[in-house]
Protein backbone atom coordinates (compact mmCIF):
# COMPACT_ATOMS: atom_id res chain seq x y z
CA UNK A 1 0.00 0.00 0.00
CA UNK A 2 1.30 3.41 -0.87
CA UNK A 3 1.92 5.53 1.62
CA UNK A 4 0.24 9.31 1.62
CA UNK A 5 1.43 12.24 1.36
CA UNK A 6 4.08 13.04 3.90
CA UNK A 7 3.33 17.08 5.00
CA UNK A 8 6.89 17.79 5.79
CA UNK A 9 8.24 17.04 2.75
CA UNK A 10 5.83 19.52 0.54
CA UNK A 11 7.33 21.84 -1.57
CA UNK A 12 8.04 25.47 -1.15
CA UNK A 13 4.49 27.26 -2.29
CA UNK A 14 6.46 30.46 -2.57
CA UNK A 15 9.39 29.00 -4.07
CA UNK A 16 7.37 27.07 -7.11
CA UNK A 17 4.12 28.86 -6.74
CA UNK A 18 3.83 30.37 -10.23
CA UNK A 19 6.29 28.20 -12.13
CA UNK A 20 4.82 26.65 -14.93
CA UNK A 21 7.13 23.65 -14.40
CA UNK A 22 4.20 22.71 -11.84
CA UNK A 23 2.30 20.07 -13.46
CA UNK A 24 0.30 17.47 -11.67
CA UNK A 25 1.04 13.52 -12.22
CA UNK A 26 -1.61 11.16 -14.42
CA UNK A 27 -4.45 11.10 -12.28
CA UNK A 28 -8.56 10.77 -12.19
CA UNK A 29 -10.51 13.59 -10.46
CA UNK A 30 -13.83 12.84 -9.17
CA UNK A 31 -15.96 15.47 -8.61
CA UNK A 32 -19.06 14.63 -6.71
CA UNK A 33 -21.60 17.20 -7.17
CA UNK A 34 -20.27 17.31 -11.28
CA UNK A 35 -23.61 18.39 -12.47
CA UNK A 36 -23.85 21.58 -9.46
CA UNK A 37 -22.61 24.83 -9.38
CA UNK A 38 -19.62 24.46 -7.60
CA UNK A 39 -18.34 22.92 -10.27
CA UNK A 40 -19.66 24.64 -13.33
CA UNK A 41 -18.36 27.76 -11.60
CA UNK A 42 -15.46 27.46 -10.33
CA UNK A 43 -13.95 23.53 -11.31
CA UNK A 44 -14.61 22.71 -14.74
CA UNK A 45 -12.85 26.40 -15.55
CA UNK A 46 -9.84 26.19 -13.06
CA UNK A 47 -8.99 22.65 -15.22
CA UNK A 48 -9.69 24.50 -18.71
CA UNK A 49 -6.88 27.51 -17.64
CA UNK A 50 -4.78 24.30 -16.21
CA UNK A 51 -5.23 22.70 -19.70
CA UNK A 52 -4.34 25.43 -21.27
CA UNK A 53 -1.23 26.38 -19.00
CA UNK A 54 -0.21 22.67 -20.28
CA UNK A 55 -0.18 21.89 -16.04
CA UNK A 56 -2.26 18.78 -16.38
CA UNK A 57 -0.50 15.91 -18.49
CA UNK A 58 -2.17 13.49 -21.20
CA UNK A 59 -3.21 11.26 -18.62
CA UNK A 60 -6.00 12.91 -17.42
CA UNK A 61 -9.20 12.50 -17.01
CA UNK A 62 -12.27 13.34 -14.91
CA UNK A 63 -15.50 11.59 -13.52
CA UNK A 64 -18.51 13.46 -12.76
CA UNK A 65 -21.11 12.47 -9.95
CA UNK A 66 -24.07 13.22 -9.54
CA UNK A 67 -27.82 12.24 -8.95
CA UNK A 68 -29.07 13.98 -12.18
CA UNK A 69 -29.21 11.79 -15.03
CA UNK A 70 -26.74 12.16 -17.53
CA UNK A 71 -25.03 10.37 -20.46
CA UNK A 72 -21.46 10.86 -20.58
CA UNK A 73 -21.43 12.72 -23.49
CA UNK A 74 -23.85 15.11 -22.06
CA UNK A 75 -21.68 15.31 -18.74
CA UNK A 76 -18.68 16.50 -21.50
CA UNK A 77 -21.36 18.91 -22.93
CA UNK A 78 -21.85 20.27 -19.63
CA UNK A 79 -18.10 20.70 -19.04
CA UNK A 80 -18.11 22.48 -22.24
CA UNK A 81 -20.48 24.93 -21.40
CA UNK A 82 -19.04 25.93 -18.02
CA UNK A 83 -15.87 27.38 -19.95
CA UNK A 84 -16.89 30.34 -22.28
CA UNK A 85 -13.46 30.67 -23.90
CA UNK A 86 -11.93 27.52 -23.72
CA UNK A 87 -8.69 26.85 -25.66
CA UNK A 88 -8.45 23.97 -27.99
CA UNK A 89 -6.57 21.84 -24.83
CA UNK A 90 -10.46 21.68 -23.29
CA UNK A 91 -12.03 19.89 -26.08
CA UNK A 92 -8.99 17.51 -26.15
CA UNK A 93 -9.06 16.54 -22.47
CA UNK A 94 -13.15 17.06 -21.80
CA UNK A 95 -13.76 13.97 -24.59
CA UNK A 96 -12.04 11.80 -22.30
CA UNK A 97 -14.31 12.67 -19.29
CA UNK A 98 -16.91 10.13 -17.80
CA UNK A 99 -19.47 10.36 -15.52
CA UNK A 100 -21.35 8.28 -13.12
CA UNK A 101 -25.03 9.69 -11.97
CA UNK A 102 -26.44 7.64 -8.66
CA UNK A 103 -27.21 8.27 -5.30
CA UNK A 104 -24.12 9.61 -3.01
CA UNK A 105 -24.82 6.56 -0.45
CA UNK A 106 -26.02 3.94 -3.03
CA UNK A 107 -23.91 0.47 -3.10
CA UNK A 108 -24.47 0.71 -7.48
CA UNK A 109 -22.87 4.37 -7.91
CA UNK A 110 -19.53 2.74 -6.22
CA UNK A 111 -19.63 -0.19 -8.09
CA UNK A 112 -20.39 1.49 -11.17
CA UNK A 113 -17.89 4.40 -10.32
CA UNK A 114 -14.90 0.93 -9.37
CA UNK A 115 -15.45 0.07 -12.76
CA UNK A 116 -15.33 3.63 -14.99
CA UNK A 117 -12.50 4.02 -12.85
CA UNK A 118 -10.61 0.86 -14.03
CA UNK A 119 -11.82 1.56 -16.93
CA UNK A 120 -10.06 5.02 -17.85
CA UNK A 121 -6.72 3.93 -15.85
CA UNK A 122 -6.61 1.42 -18.86
CA UNK A 123 -7.92 3.54 -21.41
CA UNK A 124 -5.91 6.46 -20.31
CA UNK A 125 -2.66 5.21 -18.19
CA UNK A 126 -3.62 7.01 -14.74
CA UNK A 127 -1.74 4.69 -12.84
CA UNK A 128 -4.58 3.96 -10.07
CA UNK A 129 -3.76 7.72 -8.83
CA UNK A 130 -6.93 9.48 -7.57
CA UNK A 131 -7.92 12.71 -6.37
CA UNK A 132 -11.90 12.62 -4.86
CA UNK A 133 -13.22 16.28 -4.80
CA UNK A 134 -16.42 16.55 -2.74
CA UNK A 135 -17.89 19.09 -3.99
CA UNK A 136 -21.88 18.17 -2.86
CA UNK A 137 -23.91 19.52 -0.35
CA UNK A 138 -22.07 19.04 3.14
CA UNK A 139 -24.71 16.92 4.54
CA UNK A 140 -23.02 14.17 2.49
CA UNK A 141 -19.46 14.67 2.57
CA UNK A 142 -18.71 11.74 5.29
CA UNK A 143 -21.35 8.88 3.64
CA UNK A 144 -19.49 9.85 0.69
CA UNK A 145 -16.24 9.21 2.21
CA UNK A 146 -17.66 5.90 3.76
CA UNK A 147 -19.02 4.42 0.40
CA UNK A 148 -15.48 4.75 -1.36
CA UNK A 149 -14.21 3.12 1.40
CA UNK A 150 -16.56 0.17 1.20
CA UNK A 151 -15.75 -0.05 -2.03
CA UNK A 152 -11.80 -0.37 -1.11
CA UNK A 153 -11.37 3.56 -3.16
CA UNK A 154 -10.08 5.26 -0.34
CA UNK A 155 -6.48 3.26 -0.49
CA UNK A 156 -4.15 2.87 -3.39
CA UNK A 157 -4.92 -0.36 -5.31
CA UNK A 158 -1.39 -0.17 -6.03
CA UNK A 159 2.12 0.00 -4.84
CA UNK A 160 3.09 3.66 -5.42
CA UNK A 161 -0.29 5.41 -6.29
CA UNK A 162 -1.94 8.07 -4.53
CA UNK A 163 -5.39 8.69 -3.03
CA UNK A 164 -6.62 12.33 -1.59
CA UNK A 165 -9.81 13.82 -0.72
CA UNK A 166 -10.96 17.54 -1.45
CA UNK A 167 -13.75 18.45 1.42
CA UNK A 168 -15.61 21.59 0.75
CA UNK A 169 -16.98 23.82 3.18
CA UNK A 170 -18.79 24.49 5.39
CA UNK A 171 -16.73 21.91 7.37
CA UNK A 172 -19.72 21.28 10.18
CA UNK A 173 -22.13 23.51 11.24
CA UNK A 174 -20.41 24.00 14.67
CA UNK A 175 -17.69 22.15 16.71
CA UNK A 176 -19.70 19.28 17.93
CA UNK A 177 -20.65 18.77 14.20
CA UNK A 178 -17.06 19.37 13.06
CA UNK A 179 -15.68 16.80 15.20
CA UNK A 180 -18.11 14.42 14.26
CA UNK A 181 -17.30 14.40 10.01
CA UNK A 182 -13.33 14.47 11.03
CA UNK A 183 -13.87 10.83 13.16
CA UNK A 184 -15.84 10.01 10.39
CA UNK A 185 -13.39 10.92 7.78
CA UNK A 186 -10.52 9.99 9.73
CA UNK A 187 -12.04 6.01 9.96
CA UNK A 188 -11.88 6.15 6.34
CA UNK A 189 -8.81 8.73 5.46
CA UNK A 190 -5.76 9.30 6.74
CA UNK A 191 -5.45 13.14 7.88
CA UNK A 192 -2.41 13.51 5.21
CA UNK A 193 -4.95 12.29 2.39
CA UNK A 194 -7.69 15.33 3.75
CA UNK A 195 -7.42 18.29 1.78
CA UNK A 196 -10.03 20.52 3.54
CA UNK A 197 -10.28 23.31 0.88
CA UNK A 198 -10.76 27.12 2.15
CA UNK A 199 -10.16 29.17 -1.00
CA UNK A 200 -9.11 32.19 0.27
CA UNK A 201 -5.86 30.29 0.71
CA UNK A 202 -5.60 29.98 -2.57
CA UNK A 203 -6.11 33.93 -3.22
CA UNK A 204 -2.73 35.75 -4.52
CA UNK A 205 -2.91 37.98 -2.52
CA UNK A 206 -3.29 36.39 0.75
CA UNK A 207 -0.57 34.28 0.27
CA UNK A 208 1.29 37.72 -0.06
CA UNK A 209 0.52 38.21 3.27
CA UNK A 210 3.37 35.74 4.18
CA UNK A 211 5.83 37.69 1.19
CA UNK A 212 5.17 40.79 2.81
CA UNK A 213 5.97 39.74 6.37
CA UNK A 214 8.50 37.12 6.03
CA UNK A 215 10.76 38.33 2.35
CA UNK A 216 11.08 41.82 3.88
CA UNK A 217 13.35 42.79 6.70
CA UNK A 218 11.59 46.10 7.36
CA UNK A 219 8.05 45.07 8.17
CA UNK A 220 8.17 42.15 11.07
CA UNK A 221 10.16 44.43 13.38
CA UNK A 222 7.18 46.62 13.78
CA UNK A 223 4.81 44.03 13.40
CA UNK A 224 3.43 43.58 17.29
CA UNK A 225 2.25 45.52 20.09
CA UNK A 226 4.18 48.31 20.78
CA UNK A 227 4.18 49.78 16.96
CA UNK A 228 0.78 48.35 15.60
CA UNK A 229 -2.69 50.35 17.76
CA UNK A 230 -5.08 47.80 16.07
CA UNK A 231 -5.75 46.14 13.39
CA UNK A 232 -9.22 45.93 10.49
CA UNK A 233 -10.11 42.94 8.75
CA UNK A 234 -12.94 44.20 6.02
CA UNK A 235 -14.52 41.04 4.10
CA UNK A 236 -16.82 42.96 2.20
CA UNK A 237 -19.48 42.04 -0.77
CA UNK A 238 -21.57 44.35 -2.49
CA UNK A 239 -24.20 41.10 -3.68
CA UNK A 240 -26.74 40.22 -1.94
CA UNK A 241 -27.22 36.17 -1.58
CA UNK A 242 -28.91 35.63 -5.06
CA UNK A 243 -30.33 32.42 -5.46
CA UNK A 244 -28.63 31.34 -2.46
CA UNK A 245 -31.10 31.69 -0.22
CA UNK A 246 -31.92 28.37 0.98
CA UNK A 247 -28.87 27.39 1.50
CA UNK A 248 -27.27 30.83 3.36
CA UNK A 249 -30.45 30.27 5.75
CA UNK A 250 -28.88 27.60 7.41
CA UNK A 251 -25.69 29.29 7.32
CA UNK A 252 -25.63 33.25 7.66
CA UNK A 253 -22.37 35.22 7.75
CA UNK A 254 -20.69 33.73 10.45
CA UNK A 255 -20.11 30.26 9.24
CA UNK A 256 -20.16 31.08 5.75
CA UNK A 257 -17.28 33.73 6.49
CA UNK A 258 -15.82 34.21 9.78
CA UNK A 259 -15.95 30.42 10.61
CA UNK A 260 -13.12 30.12 7.46
CA UNK A 261 -12.57 33.34 5.27
CA UNK A 262 -11.61 35.40 7.99
CA UNK A 263 -9.85 33.36 10.84
CA UNK A 264 -7.52 32.22 7.87
CA UNK A 265 -6.63 35.58 6.75
CA UNK A 266 -6.37 36.94 10.38
CA UNK A 267 -3.80 33.86 11.63
CA UNK A 268 -2.07 34.65 8.64
CA UNK A 269 -1.80 38.36 9.59
CA UNK A 270 -1.09 36.79 13.58
CA UNK A 271 1.37 33.92 13.19
CA UNK A 272 4.84 33.70 13.63
CA UNK A 273 8.01 33.25 11.33
CA UNK A 274 7.71 29.62 10.79
CA UNK A 275 10.99 28.05 10.01
CA UNK A 276 10.17 27.03 6.89
CA UNK A 277 6.82 28.13 4.84
CA UNK A 278 5.93 24.06 3.85
CA UNK A 279 2.52 22.65 5.19
CA UNK A 280 3.79 22.03 8.46
CA UNK A 281 5.60 25.24 9.20
CA UNK A 282 2.64 27.48 8.34
CA UNK A 283 -0.04 25.32 10.02
CA UNK A 284 1.73 24.46 12.74
CA UNK A 285 2.15 28.31 13.57
CA UNK A 286 -1.69 29.16 11.96
CA UNK A 287 -3.13 26.92 15.26
CA UNK A 288 -0.66 28.67 17.52
CA UNK A 289 -2.42 32.00 16.14
CA UNK A 290 -5.33 30.68 16.43
CA UNK A 291 -5.15 28.91 20.10
CA UNK A 292 -3.97 32.72 20.91
CA UNK A 293 -7.10 34.37 19.81
CA UNK A 294 -9.27 35.01 22.70
CA UNK A 295 -12.47 32.49 23.16
CA UNK A 296 -15.11 34.98 24.36
CA UNK A 297 -17.96 34.63 27.52
CA UNK A 298 -21.21 35.10 26.65
CA UNK A 299 -21.08 38.58 27.76
CA UNK A 300 -18.52 39.26 26.16
CA UNK A 301 -20.44 38.20 23.10
CA UNK A 302 -23.14 40.38 23.70
CA UNK A 303 -20.14 43.72 24.25
CA UNK A 304 -17.96 42.57 21.30
CA UNK A 305 -19.86 41.15 18.60
CA UNK A 306 -22.62 43.21 15.78
CA UNK A 307 -25.01 41.05 14.15
CA UNK A 308 -26.75 42.56 11.54
CA UNK A 309 -29.21 41.90 8.46
CA UNK A 310 -29.78 43.41 5.38
CA UNK A 311 -32.68 45.54 4.85
CA UNK A 312 -33.97 47.02 1.67
CA UNK A 313 -32.09 49.65 0.04
CA UNK A 314 -29.67 51.24 -3.01
CA UNK A 315 -26.79 49.41 -4.84
CA UNK A 316 -25.12 51.56 -7.37
CA UNK A 317 -28.36 53.43 -8.19
CA UNK A 318 -30.25 50.14 -8.00
CA UNK A 319 -33.15 49.83 -5.66
CA UNK A 320 -32.26 46.03 -4.37
CA UNK A 321 -34.74 43.91 -1.71
CA UNK A 322 -33.76 43.26 1.99
CA UNK A 323 -32.44 39.86 2.58
CA UNK A 324 -36.33 38.60 4.07
CA UNK A 325 -37.50 39.28 0.77
CA UNK A 326 -34.86 36.81 -1.34
CA UNK A 327 -36.03 34.04 -2.59
CA UNK A 328 -35.83 31.00 -0.33
CA UNK A 329 -35.62 33.11 2.67
CA UNK A 330 -37.95 33.02 5.26
CA UNK A 331 -40.30 36.23 5.66
CA UNK A 332 -39.27 36.50 9.57
CA UNK A 333 -35.51 35.13 9.25
CA UNK A 334 -33.14 35.89 12.12
CA UNK A 335 -29.82 34.72 9.76
CA UNK A 336 -27.75 37.29 10.01
CA UNK A 337 -25.80 38.60 7.14
CA UNK A 338 -23.26 40.86 8.99
CA UNK A 339 -21.05 40.45 11.51
CA UNK A 340 -18.48 42.44 13.25
CA UNK A 341 -16.23 41.80 16.48
CA UNK A 342 -13.35 42.95 18.49
CA UNK A 343 -11.25 40.18 18.74
CA UNK A 344 -8.15 39.87 21.61
CA UNK A 345 -5.25 38.05 21.03
CA UNK A 346 -4.02 37.00 24.04
CA UNK A 347 0.01 36.32 23.54
CA UNK A 348 3.09 38.39 23.74
CA UNK A 349 3.07 39.74 20.38
CA UNK A 350 -0.29 40.97 20.40
CA UNK A 351 -1.47 41.48 24.18
CA UNK A 352 -3.87 44.89 23.95
CA UNK A 353 -4.18 45.61 20.09
CA UNK A 354 -7.66 45.49 19.19
CA UNK A 355 -8.43 43.46 15.84
CA UNK A 356 -11.82 44.28 14.16
CA UNK A 357 -13.09 42.28 11.89
CA UNK A 358 -16.41 42.66 9.97
CA UNK A 359 -18.10 40.72 6.60
CA UNK A 360 -21.17 41.06 4.94
CA UNK A 361 -23.25 41.33 2.08
CA UNK A 362 -25.16 43.91 0.25
CA UNK A 363 -22.81 46.50 1.92
CA UNK A 364 -21.72 49.60 -1.20
CA UNK A 365 -18.41 47.16 -2.69
CA UNK A 366 -16.59 44.28 -2.47
CA UNK A 367 -13.29 44.49 -1.08
CA UNK A 368 -11.05 42.39 1.29
CA UNK A 369 -8.67 44.03 3.24
CA UNK A 370 -6.36 43.94 6.18
CA UNK A 371 -5.60 47.47 7.36
CA UNK A 372 -2.85 47.78 10.15
CA UNK A 373 -3.23 51.11 11.84
CA UNK A 374 0.01 52.60 13.44
CA UNK A 375 0.55 54.35 16.98
CA UNK A 376 1.27 57.61 16.70
CA UNK A 377 4.94 59.22 17.10
CA UNK A 378 5.97 60.03 20.56
CA UNK A 379 6.31 63.43 20.52
CA UNK A 380 5.41 65.55 17.13
CA UNK A 381 7.77 68.65 16.99
CA UNK A 382 5.46 70.52 14.92
CA UNK A 383 3.14 73.41 15.53
CA UNK A 384 -0.59 72.50 15.64
CA UNK A 385 -1.93 73.88 12.82
CA UNK A 386 1.11 72.18 10.55
CA UNK A 387 0.18 68.77 11.28
CA UNK A 388 -3.52 69.19 10.66
CA UNK A 389 -3.59 67.13 7.57
CA UNK A 390 -1.75 64.40 9.35
CA UNK A 391 -3.31 60.73 10.16
CA UNK A 392 -1.89 57.95 11.78
CA UNK A 393 0.84 55.60 9.31
CA UNK A 394 -1.63 52.78 7.68
CA UNK A 395 -0.24 49.93 6.01
CA UNK A 396 -3.52 48.40 4.18
CA UNK A 397 -3.20 44.73 2.31
CA UNK A 398 -5.44 44.68 -0.49
CA UNK A 399 -6.49 41.22 -0.93
CA UNK A 400 -9.48 41.89 -3.61
CA UNK A 401 -9.85 43.53 -6.25
CA UNK A 402 -7.01 46.50 -6.74
CA UNK A 403 -4.70 43.77 -5.86
CA UNK A 404 -1.93 45.80 -3.71
CA UNK A 405 -0.73 47.13 -0.79
CA UNK A 406 -0.49 50.84 0.38
CA UNK A 407 1.64 52.44 2.91
CA UNK A 408 0.33 56.15 4.55
CA UNK A 409 2.76 58.49 6.33
CA UNK A 410 3.18 61.65 6.75
CA UNK A 411 4.89 63.97 4.35
CA UNK A 412 5.73 68.00 3.34
CA UNK A 413 3.28 70.28 1.68
CA UNK A 414 5.57 71.83 -0.91
CA UNK A 415 5.34 75.13 -0.26
CA UNK A 416 7.42 78.40 2.07
CA UNK A 417 5.20 77.20 5.51
CA UNK A 418 6.55 73.50 6.91
CA UNK A 419 2.71 71.99 6.78
CA UNK A 420 2.47 68.15 6.52
CA UNK A 421 -0.02 65.75 5.76
CA UNK A 422 -0.38 62.41 4.85
CA UNK A 423 0.30 60.71 1.44
CA UNK A 424 0.14 57.29 -0.03
CA UNK A 425 2.50 55.00 -1.48
CA UNK A 426 1.24 52.33 -3.67
CA UNK A 427 2.12 48.98 -5.09
CA UNK A 428 0.13 47.62 -7.52
CA UNK A 429 0.04 44.06 -8.83
CA UNK A 430 -1.00 44.70 -11.92
CA UNK A 431 1.30 47.35 -12.45
CA UNK A 432 4.07 45.83 -11.42
CA UNK A 433 3.95 42.06 -12.40
CA UNK A 434 3.06 40.80 -16.02
CA UNK A 435 2.44 37.26 -15.20
CA UNK A 436 -0.99 36.68 -14.97
CA UNK A 437 -1.94 34.72 -11.43
CA UNK A 438 -3.87 31.53 -11.06
CA UNK A 439 -7.56 31.89 -10.11
CA UNK A 440 -7.89 30.29 -6.00
CA UNK A 441 -9.36 27.34 -7.24
CA UNK A 442 -6.75 26.54 -9.70
CA UNK A 443 -3.89 26.85 -7.72
CA UNK A 444 -5.72 24.66 -5.04
CA UNK A 445 -6.96 21.78 -7.52
CA UNK A 446 -3.22 21.75 -9.07
CA UNK A 447 -1.81 21.38 -5.13
CA UNK A 448 -4.17 18.66 -4.00
CA UNK A 449 -3.07 16.76 -7.21
CA UNK A 450 0.78 17.28 -6.68
CA UNK A 451 -0.07 16.69 -2.93
CA UNK A 452 0.92 19.94 -1.34
CA UNK A 453 -1.15 20.24 1.41
CA UNK A 454 0.33 23.60 2.67
CA UNK A 455 -2.60 25.99 1.74
CA UNK A 456 -5.37 23.77 3.29
CA UNK A 457 -6.26 23.30 6.33
CA UNK A 458 -5.66 20.59 9.05
CA UNK A 459 -8.09 18.80 11.47
CA UNK A 460 -6.77 20.85 14.48
CA UNK A 461 -7.25 24.39 12.78
CA UNK A 462 -10.46 24.08 11.81
CA UNK A 463 -11.38 22.48 15.04
CA UNK A 464 -9.98 25.96 17.09
CA UNK A 465 -11.45 28.00 14.26
CA UNK A 466 -14.62 26.35 15.32
CA UNK A 467 -14.05 26.88 19.11
CA UNK A 468 -13.34 30.60 18.36
CA UNK A 469 -17.13 30.99 16.77
CA UNK A 470 -18.86 28.83 19.15
CA UNK A 471 -19.83 31.29 22.08
CA UNK A 472 -21.32 33.66 19.48
CA UNK A 473 -23.41 30.38 18.18
CA UNK A 474 -24.63 29.87 21.53
CA UNK A 475 -25.07 33.42 22.49
CA UNK A 476 -26.62 33.89 19.63
CA UNK A 477 -28.99 30.64 20.06
CA UNK A 478 -29.67 31.74 23.28
CA UNK A 479 -30.98 35.00 21.85
CA UNK A 480 -28.32 37.18 23.62
CA UNK A 481 -27.53 39.34 20.67
CA UNK A 482 -30.10 41.14 18.35
CA UNK A 483 -30.49 40.87 15.13
CA UNK A 484 -29.78 44.59 14.06
CA UNK A 485 -30.79 45.57 10.26
CA UNK A 486 -28.87 47.84 8.15
CA UNK A 487 -29.78 49.22 4.79
CA UNK A 488 -28.56 47.37 1.90
CA UNK A 489 -25.78 49.82 -0.29
CA UNK A 490 -24.55 51.17 3.44
CA UNK A 491 -21.28 49.82 5.54
CA UNK A 492 -23.42 48.19 7.93
CA UNK A 493 -25.65 48.46 11.09
CA UNK A 494 -24.51 52.11 12.75
CA UNK A 495 -24.14 49.27 16.08
CA UNK A 496 -20.76 48.23 14.54
CA UNK A 497 -19.17 51.97 14.59
CA UNK A 498 -19.87 51.78 18.28
CA UNK A 499 -17.63 48.83 18.58
CA UNK A 500 -14.75 50.99 17.78
CA UNK A 501 -16.09 54.40 19.26
CA UNK A 502 -15.20 52.02 22.62
CA UNK A 503 -11.87 52.13 22.09
CA UNK A 504 -11.60 55.73 19.93
CA UNK A 505 -11.18 54.62 16.87
CA UNK A 506 -13.35 54.48 13.23
CA UNK A 507 -14.01 51.91 10.75
CA UNK A 508 -11.79 52.48 7.52
CA UNK A 509 -14.03 53.42 4.23
CA UNK A 510 -12.32 51.27 1.89
C1 LIG B 1 -17.88 31.68 -0.34
C2 LIG B 1 -19.18 32.01 0.35
O1 LIG B 1 -17.12 30.79 0.44
O2 LIG B 1 -17.15 32.87 -0.55
C3 LIG B 1 -19.97 33.03 -0.43
O3 LIG B 1 -19.94 30.83 0.53
C4 LIG B 1 -19.13 34.24 -0.74
O4 LIG B 1 -21.14 33.42 0.28
C5 LIG B 1 -17.79 33.82 -1.36
O5 LIG B 1 -19.84 35.06 -1.65
C6 LIG B 1 -16.88 35.01 -1.50
O6 LIG B 1 -15.74 34.62 -2.22
P1 LIG B 1 -14.93 35.66 -3.11
O7 LIG B 1 -13.79 34.87 -3.66
O8 LIG B 1 -15.87 36.17 -4.15
O9 LIG B 1 -14.50 36.74 -2.18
Amino acid sequence: MASATNEALSPNPLLDGLSSERRAPPLVLVVFGASGDLASRKLFPALERLASRRQLPAAFSVVGVARTEMTDEEFRDLCRKAVSDAGPSWEGLVSGFRYVCGEYSDHPTFERLSQVLEEVDRDRGTGGNRVYYLATVPGVFAEVAEALAGHGLNRPSREGAFVRIVVEKPYGRDLASALELDDRLHKVFDEPQLYRIDHYLGKETVQNVLALRFANAIFEPVWDRRYVEHVQITVAEELGVGHRGGFYESAGALRDIVQNHVLQVLALTLIEPPATIDAKGIRDEKVKALRAVEIMTPDEVAANVVRGQYAPGWVEGEHVPGYREEEGVAPDSATETYVAMRLRVDNWRWAGVPFYVRTGKRLPKRVTEVAMQFREVPHLPFQRGQARGLGPNTLVLRIQPDEGITLRFGAKVPGQEFRVRSVSMDFSYGAAFLEEAPEAYERLLLDAMVGDPTLFIRADEVEQAWRVVEPLLEAWAEGRSPLVPYAAGTWGPPEADGLLAWDGHRWRTP
